[in-house]
Order: C-alpha cells, then structure tokens, then sequence
C-alpha cells in the first residue's frame, strides 16, 4: 500500500465532514473520488500532503506516516510533516503560477528552492518535464501568453518536478474552457500510463471512467462505495450512489 488513510475525522466549527474515513492505495493505482458538491473531498485530498489537517486519523504515504495530534499547532511535527509532503504533489484547479516567471522557470522554481539542484541541470530537467507535458516550445513564455490548458499543463510538470511518488489532482479541469480539457486530460492520461500512483477527485465521470482504476464514493462523511469504474457506474450497490450518478450531466450524456 503506498497510500493509506486509517480513521481520518475532520470538523470545521460543528460541522463534521470526515467520519473516520479509511482508504488503502496502491502503487500504479489511479483511485478517483467522486462524491457531491461539499462532500469533502477536497479535504481528504489535502489531508494526504497534510495542506489540511485532520482532527483525528493516521495518513501514510511510501512509508511516512504522520498520527494527528491535538497536542501540536499543526496537527504533527513539522519535520513529520515535511517528510509525509515530499511524497505527494498537488495540482490545483486553479494552476497559480507565478506571472512574474517564464513556463520553464516555474517548472524549475522547486528544483532549485527545494531541491537545491544547480540552474543547468534544473533547466535540463525541466525542458525534460515541459517536454513530458508536450510544450518544450513553450519554455520561455510568461503565463498571461499561454491558454488556461497549457497553463494547467505547466501546473502539471511543475508538480512533476519534485518526483513525487503520489500526484493529487483536484478538478484539474473543471476551471478550464471545455476546448482546453482534451488536452489536459490526455497528459494526465500519459502520466498515469506510466505508473504514477494517482488519487484524483473529479467531476467529469467520463474521465473518470476513462481513467480511473478504482472510484470512490465519499457520502454522508465515509467512502459507502468503492470499486471499479465498470461496477460502480454500470452497478452501483447503494442506492446514494445511483441517486448521484443520476443526477450527473455526463452520466446522463453517456451511460
Ligand atoms: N476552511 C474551511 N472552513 C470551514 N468550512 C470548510 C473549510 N473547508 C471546507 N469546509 C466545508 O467542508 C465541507 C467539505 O468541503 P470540500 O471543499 O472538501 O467539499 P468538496 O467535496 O470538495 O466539494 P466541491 O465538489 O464543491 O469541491 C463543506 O461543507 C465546506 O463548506
Ligand atoms: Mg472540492
């Protein structure tokens, strides 16, 4: 297991939206959870880099495991904290590059801040990610000149470039025009053919399905469904999950 979440419980003020959650991944597993509008899914996702911190619960990624801990400001010790988020990396439904950097430079910013890696053999690895993403002649173009598809591909190296061994996608096309989602999606599709371990929340359950080794159903604060994509759009078991799937544009357009 390269993932694992065990009693993950999270309230903000009064209102409790994880219920001791538990889920296993993987290694190559590319796990999908879908689940409606405030489910809290977003939440579990930034828990696994500890960018949110649960109230109870342990979180383990490639053998770093962090136990939340009222006793500490931030839930854990940071150097525990620091060791779990150099696992996983994070790509947001909005990209936030920086403006003021060129598409190269962002990809690079990390190598040379984080990692300590030397300008040349930064530059190097980055033209490799910028290539991986299909836009190495883009390189040296600022953010405002590119599309919001080839600015989340930007996001997408960016994430790449710390060699994370777990890449966490929330919506990463749900703020883009739909002419730029093809593209974006068919990166994460290559990615993941490579055997990235991969735990993606999302809308579009066409992708989902297209992509998903394994769906996950987050209602009522618990996972109550998790299979794969055939069984839980073709025969889901609990009636919540068929009620949201009904409810769904693309379930109805495709199934
Ligand atoms: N920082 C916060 N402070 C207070 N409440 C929050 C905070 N973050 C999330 N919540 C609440 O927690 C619940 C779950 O939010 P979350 O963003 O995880 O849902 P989601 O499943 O990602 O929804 P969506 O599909 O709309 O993105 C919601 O009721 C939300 O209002
Ligand atoms: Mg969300």
């Amino acid at each position: 297991m390269i993932v694992s979440l065990e009693k993950i419980s999270k309230s903000f003020g009064g209102n409790q939206v994880l219920r001791e959650v538990n889920l296993g991944v993987e290694k190559g597993e590319i796990v999908s959870i879908i689940g409606q509008s405030g489910a809290g899914k977003t939440t579990l996702l930034r828990m696994i880099n500890w960018l949110e911190k649960p109230d109870s619960g342990e979180i383990t990624v490639d053998g770093e495991k962090v136990t939340a801990s009222p006793l500490y400001r931030f839930g854990a010790k940071k150097a525990d904290i620091q060791r779990l988020r150099s696992k996983s990396s994070m790509v947001f439904q909005h990209y936030n590059l920086f403006k003021n950097k060129t598409a190269l430079q962002n990809v690079t910013e990390s190598l040379i801040t984080v990692k300590k890696i030397n300008r040349a053999e930064a530059d190097e690895k980055g033209m490799e990610l910028l290539r991986s993403v299909g836009l190495e002649n883009k390189a040296g173009e600022y953010p405002s000149r590119l599309s919001g598809g080839q600015q989340q591909r930007i996001g997408i190296a960016r994430a790449l470039a710390v060699d994370p061994r777990v890449m966490l996608f929330d919506e990463p096309t749900s703020a883009l025009d739909p002419e730029w989602i093809a593209e974006v999606l068919e990166v994460i599709k290559r990615i993941a053919a490579g055997g990235m371990t991969m735990i993606l929340v999302s809308h579009e359950l066409r992708f989902v399905n297209d992509v998903a080794s394994r769906v996950v159903f987050l209602d009522g604060g618990t996972i109550i469904e998790d299979g794969k994509p055939e069984q839980i759009f073709n025969h889901p078991v609990q009636e919540r999950t068929r009620a949201f799937l009904l409810k769904s544009r693309d379930y109805n357009l495709v199934w």
